[in-house]
């Protein structure tokens, strides 16, 4: 079993491989979500099916008040992410490395660049509203796609292109136990 350890809201990250038992893998998965947070542990459920009914309770996930505008590119953004996310798991079991890279390029940070420098850009917008940690673990997920087409292209290997794509998902993970769009907006 290969666990990635890494800081999710940085680009970098080191893949540790090591052997763990199942027991042992929920426990390191929560270890390299600490290194983060930003985000209350206890908001990450060990077992995703526990703790529905309390969820329904109450929503413990920092509420960001965007606008309509705001709230629509984020969405779209997000959707964006999970289609690329699927396609570029479709392609690296095709073994269509080209696809790969091409999917992943897509939401890359130097696709996205003019929404972190552009002071006007939306994201900017959205940046002054959300928590500080919010934009660098956005930015962190742009650029974890980079690495994937990075590693597609060099390395053409199906196994480091999932194993990264596995570790950037932490980071979508991360943030929606975290935070959410304010009521109302
Ligand atoms: C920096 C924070 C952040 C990161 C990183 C992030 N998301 Fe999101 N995402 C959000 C927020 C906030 C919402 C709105 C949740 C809510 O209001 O309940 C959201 C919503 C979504 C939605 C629902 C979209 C809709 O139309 O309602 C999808 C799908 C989604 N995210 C996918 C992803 C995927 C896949 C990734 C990782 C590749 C990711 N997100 C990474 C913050 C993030």
């Amino acid at each position: 079993m290969k666990i990635a350890l890494f800081d999710p809201s940085t680009a970098g990250s080191a893949v540790i491989s090591m052997v763990a038992g199942p027991g042992k893998i929920r426990g390191l998965a929560a270890l390299a979500l600490t290194g983060l947070l930003l985000v209350p542990l206890a908001a990450i459920p060990a077992d995703p099916h526990a703790g529905h009914g309390q969820e329904a309770a109450a929503d413990s996930r920092h509420p960001i008040p965007l606008d309509a505008r705001e709230k629509n590119f984020l969405l779209s953004e997000m959707r964006e992410f999970l289609a690329v996310s699927q396609h570029i798991l479709a392609a690296s079991q095709a073994g269509d490395m080209k696809a790969v890279a091409a999917a992943a390029r897509s939401v890359g940070l130097k696709a996205h660049r003019d929404d972190f420098t552009n002071p006007a850009s939306i994201v900017q917008g959205i940046r002054k509203k959300a928590p500080q940690e919010f934009l660098p673990l956005g930015k962190a997920t742009h650029a974890g796609f980079d690495e994937i087409a990075d590693i597609a292209e060099q390395i053409g290997d199906k196994d480091a292109v999932n194993n990264l794509l596995a570790d950037n998902m932490r980071r979508c993970v991360a943030c929606h136990a975290g935070y959410r769009v304010a009521d109302g907006h």
